[in-house]
């Protein structure tokens, strides 16, 4: 009760100050789970809140602490938060900001939107394609991919080591296209706000067809952070998938939007961008499967789980399918809870989106987001495991030519 009385008393302070213009560079609007916001530095004001949210204008220490606070909370059920600032500035762009519309604003923001059904029936068609395709999947390439990107002090999304840990992603795929000859390949920079670091786009194929997105996160957290599991496994994972489609030198029907976001870690800014941007331009998507964190297999169990919330559940449902016919792994299905990566940026944006697991949610990797997340914790069977997905999903829904 005292607490709800100080929140609300904070927001009448803070509302006298909503300003209708774009927030100051060091600025951030952010949706946090109320279990995550006490004590907040000064500069923190808490715009609007909700039974279980607030909606925080804070700084750049602001997102710190609630990055530390995060991390003292792992193993309770406290979610995590969502950097809003640029659709808080859209909307602030277009109507001046009430207590009302704040509220309006927080709401809208936490409301889970999963569109149930898609238009047709995900089925198992292309077996032959796809089998060819996973005969030549190169896990050990993929180790080494691994170890490039965890020799980068850090991969945050701020630092110079994050840009570059960006750039190199965006070389190898790049340097896979002209190895295979293909001139259908673009590779794009999408830029993330405030943070150097951008997200890495590349589109396989020139239609202008709905197409299919794989991606995983690049950054890491600030200081020694390896980033093996988290999400280093994610991003090999996802550039191993792209390595085989293009030294196939199959065609498909489809785009292929291969994606490593920047800023995760910060409140999903680089997918928020990324998904805007797809947004804007009306760039037609059929499907996402987001990889985060794909290398840690609890008691060496070869489950693969499928995130549950914050996904598309006829989507979902078709991955374990997929993992049944193609990797023929047992599957299980778990939740964050909260909007716990990038999946998430598509979901709310409408998109129809997947996310598979490498554990249940809970018993995943102990050492994410610390100097100890190293490679010698990980599974490499268990990550080439989602590869296959990763190509499975794409080859089917991606459709082969011919
Ligand atoms: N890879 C994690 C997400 C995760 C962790 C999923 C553990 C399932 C189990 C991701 O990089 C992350 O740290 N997400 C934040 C939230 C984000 C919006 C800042 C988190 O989970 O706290
Ligand atoms: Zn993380």
């Amino acid at each position: 009760m005292f607490i709800k009385r100080q929140l609300f008393s904070f927001s009448l302070l803070a509302l006298a100050s909503l300003s209708a213009y774009a927030t100051p560079q060091d600025q951030h609007i952010v949706v946090a789970p109320s279990c995550l916001v006490k004590p907040m530095p000064i500069h923190t004001q808490t715009l609007s809140s909700t039974e279980k949210f607030v909606l925080l204008k804070t700084d750049d220490a602001g997102i710190n602490a609630l990055i530390e606070a995060k991390q003292n909370k792992r193993a309770s059920a406290c979610g995590g938060f969502m950097d809003v600032t640029e659709e808080w500035n859209q909307l602030s762009a277009k109507k001046s900001m009430t207590s009302q519309t704040a509220k309006q604003f927080l709401i809208e923001q936490t409301k889970i939107k999963t569109s149930l059904t898609v238009k047709t029936p995900y089925q198992i068609r292309y077996e032959a394609q796809v089998n060819q395709l996973l005969a030549q999947i190169n896990p050990q390439a993929m180790w080494g991919n691994l170890t490039t990107l965890t020799n980068f002090n850090d991969r945050y999304a701020n630092s110079d080591n994050g840009v570059e840990a960006a750039n190199w992603l965006k070389t190898q795929i790049e340097n896979l296209a002209k190895q295979y000859n293909r001139d259908d390949v673009t590779v794009t920079y999408v830029k993330t706000g405030r943070y150097k670091q951008p997200s890495i786009v590349a589109k396989i194929g020139n239609q202008t067809e709905a197409g299919v997105v794989i991606g995983g996160h690049i950054d890491t957290l600030s200081g020694r952070k390896p980033g093996a599991d988290d999400d280093g496994s994610g991003s090999v994972t996802t550039l191993e998938v792209a390595r085989t489609l293009l030294a196939s030198g199959m065609q498909f029907k489809k785009p292929i939007y291969v994606i490593f976001y920047a800023a995760e870690e910060e409140g999903l800014v680089g997918s928020g961008y990324v998904v805007s941007e797809f947004k804007s331009k009306n760039i037609p998507v059929d499907a996402v499967i987001h990889f985060d964190m794909t290398g840690y297999a609890y008691k060496n169990q070869p489950t693969m789980w499928l995130i549950n919330d914050y996904t598309n559940k006829d989507l979902t449902n078709y991955l374990q399918t997929l993992i049944t016919t193609y990797v023929k792994k047992p599957v299980k299905f778990t939740r964050c809870g909260y909007a716990c990566s990038d999946h998430a940026s598509w979901t709310k944006q409408g998109y129809v989106s997947a996310f598979p697991f490498e554990s249940e949610f809970g018993y995943d990797n102990p050492d994410i987001h610390t100097s100890r997340d190293t490679m010698d914790k990980l599974s490499l069977e268990h990550m080439t495991d989602y590869v296959k997905l990763g190509v499975a999903f794409v080859t089917e829904l991606a459709e082969p030519v011919s």
